[in-house]
């Protein structure tokens, strides 16, 4: 059989076991941004009540953008990692200013998979939105383990042209249910029969000491600096809070950066 009867076989059971989720029930790029942003670290059962409070009080950009740090934090109350969520006022911030930019990946916070993410979700582009788990899956249907850029060029091919959102949602239950990293569940799989290696894993790079440390933040937000002043959220962006927050303060200690409350310089 063909790879579009692969296809055909994973949308139907998705369109038979799909979960129904509030973000799949909307094409609004702002409340997919929203989602795919909560959803990059915390698990849907804890987004999900999140989101929709979210969604509520904040049903657009402008909304958000005005948003002072307290409701920001109220806001993000149940996920944890505050620091997304300032990066995605500062996104909702660029666009109620300027509109959405026609390379998402300008807004803070946005990288490669969560502009595909939006622009399947919510414009219907052809794209395949390319996580951990959809490396997973299109290397075992394969029968290589693909690096990020072979995934992301052989999942591309592979998208449904007729329901590409749908099949990037598709894949990503198959790979959270049935296609799992150990122990998948193959004999209840709907593509089981067009698969070459279940047995391939992906392993995501063991983080070193330097990963994650002051050390590191320091490097970035001096990094991040180079071409000139920029305020404290757009530095070591990927970082967490507390971690650029103790690069910053010894920095500053040391007079190799200067604030003035507003913006970061180099000294
Ligand atoms: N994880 C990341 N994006 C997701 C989505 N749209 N649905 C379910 N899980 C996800």
């Amino acid at each position: 059989m063909t790879a579009s009867g692969r296809n055909a076989a994973l949308l139907d059971w998705y369109d038979e076991n799909g979960r129904d989720l509030p973000w799949r029930r909307t094409r609004d790029r702002w409340q997919i941004l929203i989602a795919e942003v909560m959803l990059q670290q915390t698990q849907v059962s804890r987004v999900v009540p999140v989101f929709e409070r979210f969604v509520a009080r904040y049903p657009n950009p402008q909304a958000f953008a005005v948003a002072s740090p307290e409701e920001v934090i109220e806001a993000w109350e149940g996920l944890g990692y505050l620091r997304r969520a300032r990066r995605l006022q500062a996104a909702a911030k660029q666009i109620a200013d300027r509109g959405w930019p026609a390379d998402l990946r300008e807004l803070p916070g946005v990288g490669r998979y969560t502009a595909a993410a939006v622009a399947v979700f919510a414009d219907g582009s052809r794209r395949a939105a390319v996580d951990v788990n959809l490396r997973r899956i299109v290397s075992r249907w394969t029968g290589v383990p693909l690096g990020e850029a072979a995934a992301f060029e052989a999942a591309n091919e592979l998208v449904d042209p007729a329901r590409p959102g749908d099949w990037n949602q598709a894949m990503m239950d198959l790979g959270s249910t049935l296609c799992r990293p150990t122990r998948p569940r193959c004999p209840e799989c709907p593509v089981a029969q067009w698969c070459v290696d279940p047995t391939i894993e992906i392993t995501v790079p063991r983080q070193s000491a330097f990963q994650g440390s002051v050390r590191q933040a320091r490097a970035a937000v001096l990094k991040g600096l180079v071409g000139g002043p920029a305020p404290q959220s757009s530095l070591a962006a990927e970082m967490d809070d507390e971690t650029v927050a103790r690069a910053i303060a010894s920095l500053l200690a040391e007079g190799a950066i200067e604030s003035d409350g507003a913006v970061i310089r180099l000294a």
